[in-house]
């Protein structure tokens, strides 16, 4: 590619593929350049859609999230109606057991959906909870989606909408004053009209923009085929440090570790402990469950745990990292948002709380 496309999107998870399809279906030429299919950023999560059990307080971030959320049945509708395959959106809603020696403080809101269930009636709602549970927040209006799956169908989306996809890996971005002038990569030098950053951990290898990785390790486990469907987790249950998220069909994914340890790869008995403890606490019958799989990511993190979104130091470069614990919960509102911006310079006054000035830097480049 060389000026082929107005619009080269740095990074190919969920984040540059949402605002890629978006872009297209609104009439850009776009294109995208991407290092890893694999995806280590969308592995490190389990697609909980969860502003009210995370609870974000009251903010421009609790604002966006809940305007993402409002945003995903109709978002993966038109995915799936795209490409013919499905993103195991699941409106399951979200249950927050509390245990013992716990606090039961939630970030209350009146407009918001949620109820306290003391311990008879959490442990009447869902089956087969630990003795220790003592009660818990319900968030009907959160939900769950399959990332995995939903990355699949964002990259067949690309293809069925002849989204240009370069597998290389970006080196350095070139800037002439206050513009992008090009791309290096491993292989070439790619330009375009507009460049957007969407490498989310991995965005100080390029820019001087504070992101840095914050690793998470996860397993899943298996319902076996006996389990009497009375007994069945039926929501994701979002504990202290250990979330539990069932699929539809059968999988458990429980996540995630949250660590400080650079881009270090692997997983480690302690995570493992640490997760499986939580999870066996919360719902005991897991510790009988065959384990499928562990793995890890990194997600995304900035300092004030906001993610970076919409105008850089230079005019023809857009900003999409940052997303921290909620990459899969933003993906459709940063698409939607950015290319307002970027293709209807219509710019939402909440992107200003997601600046990348909110930083100080001692150089910009
Ligand atoms: N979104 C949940 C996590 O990052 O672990």
């Amino acid at each position: 590619m060389n000026s082929s496309q107005d619009i080269l999107i740095i990074g190919g998870g969920i984040i540059g593929l949402s605002l890629a399809v978006e872009l297209k279906l609104r009439g850009a030429s776009v294109a995208v350049l991407t290092a890893d299919s694999k995806q280590p950023t969308a592995r490190a999560a389990a697609g909980m859609l969860a502003p009210q059990a995370e609870r974000i307080p009251p903010s421009p971030m609790l604002d966006l999230c809940l305007q993402s959320r409002a945003l995903y049945a109709a978002w993966v509708e038109r995915l799936e109606e795209i490409t013919g395959l499905k993103t195991g959106y699941w409106r399951s809603g979200i249950l927050a057991p509390v245990c013992q020696n716990e606090s039961q403080e939630q970030v209350h809101l009146s407009n918001l959906n949620s109820h306290w269930l003391d311990r008879d009636t959490i442990h009447q709602h869902q089956f087969g909870l630990g003795e220790e549970v003592i009660g818990g927040w319900w968030y009907p209006d959160d939900a769950q989606v399959d990332n995995r799956a939903l990355f699949r169908t964002l990259q067949a989306a690309t293809k069925e909408l002849q989204i240009e996809i370069i597998q290389d890996n970006a080196k350095e971005i070139i800037r002439q004053g206050n513009r992008v002038f090009g791309v290096e990569t491993t292989a070439e030098k790619l330009q375009a009209d507009r460049y957007v950053l969407a490498i989310g951990p991995w965005t100080e290898k390029l820019l001087n923009i504070p992101v840095f990785p914050r690793k998470g390790q996860m397993l899943s486990v298996c319902v076996p085929e006996d389990c009497a469907v009375m007994q069945a987790l039926q929501t994701v249950l979002f504990g202290t440090g250990t979330y539990i998220v069932p699929r539809q069909d059968g999988r458990i994914i429980i996540g995630a570790t949250s660590e400080n340890v650079d881009f270090t790869p692997g997983n480690t008995p302690a995570g493992i402990q640490s997760l499986l403890t939580g999870a066996i606490q919360l719902y005991p019958e897991l510790q009988h469950y065959p384990i499928l799989e562990f793995w890890w990511g990194f997600r995304p993190a900035t300092t004030d745990e906001l993610p970076i979104l919409g105008a850089s130091a230079w005019e023809n470069l857009t900003l999409a990292t940052g997303h921290y614990r909620n990459g899969i919960l933003l993906a459709p509102i940063t698409a939607k948002l950015l290319a307002d911006s970027m293709l209807d310079r219509k710019l939402d006054p909440l992107l200003a709380a997601f600046n990348y000035s909110r930083f100080t830097f001692s150089k910009l480049t």
